[in-house]
C-alpha cells in the first residue's frame, strides 16, 4: 500500500498518522535498530530510563528492549499508532506506551536520563524550505518541544535527534537544544553525529519526493 501523501503538508497531521497506522505494520524511518546500534552502546547505559519521542510503528523500541535496554517509555500523538504498539508489546515489562503531544508531555521534571527521536521533528518541520530559516510556527513549535524535552532530563543528560537534514545544517533544533544546555549525542558537540555516521538518506524534500528508505 502506497502511504505516501498527496501534500507533504499531511506529516504534521495527526489525522494523517491514525489513518496510516490503521493498515502499516512497521516502518523504520531514516533506518532501524542495526544502523544506530553501535552509538547507542557507546553512549546509552542498559539501566537508562529513555524516552522515545513520536516512537510511530518502527521496530526500534522492541529491538532495543531486546538488546537488554528495559526501560523505555514511548510517546506518540497518535492514539492508533499507541493502542497497537502497547498491544505488540504487551510482554514487555518496563516498556510502555502513552498518547502524547511532543509539546506537552505529561511527565514530571528530570524523570529520563536519555530522550532518543527520529524523523519526529522532521515530520514537525516538514513545510520548511530551510532548516536555516524556519517560519516563526514551526520556530515556535520546536521549542516547545525541546523546553519540554529538558524539563524531563535529568543532570548531565543526553538528547539524540536523527534528522532527515544533516544535523550541523539543522540550525533551528540545534540552536534550541544547545541554549537548553542538552547534551546532544548527534550534533556539533560531538565529532560523530548519529545521522552522518550512519550516512542517513534524506527522508523528504520539498519537489514532492518522500519517503527514501
Ligand atoms: C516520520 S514518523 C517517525 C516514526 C519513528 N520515530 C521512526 O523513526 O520510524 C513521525 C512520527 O511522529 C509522530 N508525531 C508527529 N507530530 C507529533 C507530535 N506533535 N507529538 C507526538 N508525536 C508526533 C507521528 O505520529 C509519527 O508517528
Amino acid at each position: 500500500m502506497d502511504y505516501m501523501p498527496d501534500d507533504n503538508s499531511r506529516y504534521k497531521d495527526v489525522d494523517y498518522w491514525d489513518e496510516r497506522y490503521k493498515t502499516e505494520q512497521c516502518y523504520d524511518w531514516l533506518g532501524g535498530f542495526s544502523k544506530f546500534q553501535h552509538l547507542l552502546e557507546e553512549h546509552v547505559k542498559k539501566e537508562d530510563s529513555i524516552l522515545i519521542l513520536g516512537c510511530g510503528n518502527s521496530s526500534m523500541s522492541g529491538d532495543m528492549y531486546s538488546a537488554g535496554y528495559h526501560s523505555i517509555t514511548n510517546i506518540d500523538y497518535s492514539s492508533v499508532c499507541i493502542s497497537t504498539m502497547t498491544a505488540r508489546y504487551s510482554d514487555c515489562p518496563g516498556m510502555t506506551w502513552h498518547q502524547m503531544d511532543v509539546r506537552q508531555l505529561c511527565f514530571p521534571a528530570a524523570s529520563f536520563d536519555v530522550i532518543l527521536e527520529k524523523a519526529t521533528l522532521d515530520a514537525i518541520m516538514v513545510e520548511e524550505k530551510s532548516p536555516w530559516d524556519v517560519s516563526p510556527q514551526t520556530a515556535c513549535f520546536v521549542h516547545q518541544a525541546l523546553t519540554e524535552v529538558r524539563r524531563v532530563l535529568q543532570g548531565q543528560v543526553h538528547f539524540a535527534f536523527v534528522p532527515a537534514h544533516t544535523p550541523c545544517r539543522n540550525t533551528c533544533v540545534s540552536r534550541h537544544v544547545l541554549s537548553s544546555g542538552c547534551n546532544q549525542l548527534s550534533t556539533e558537540s560531538r565529532s560523530e553525529s548519529m545521522a552522518e555516521a550512519c550516512d542517513l538518506p534524506t527522508l523528504q524534500s520539498h519537489s514532492g519526493h518522500t519517503e527514501d528508505s
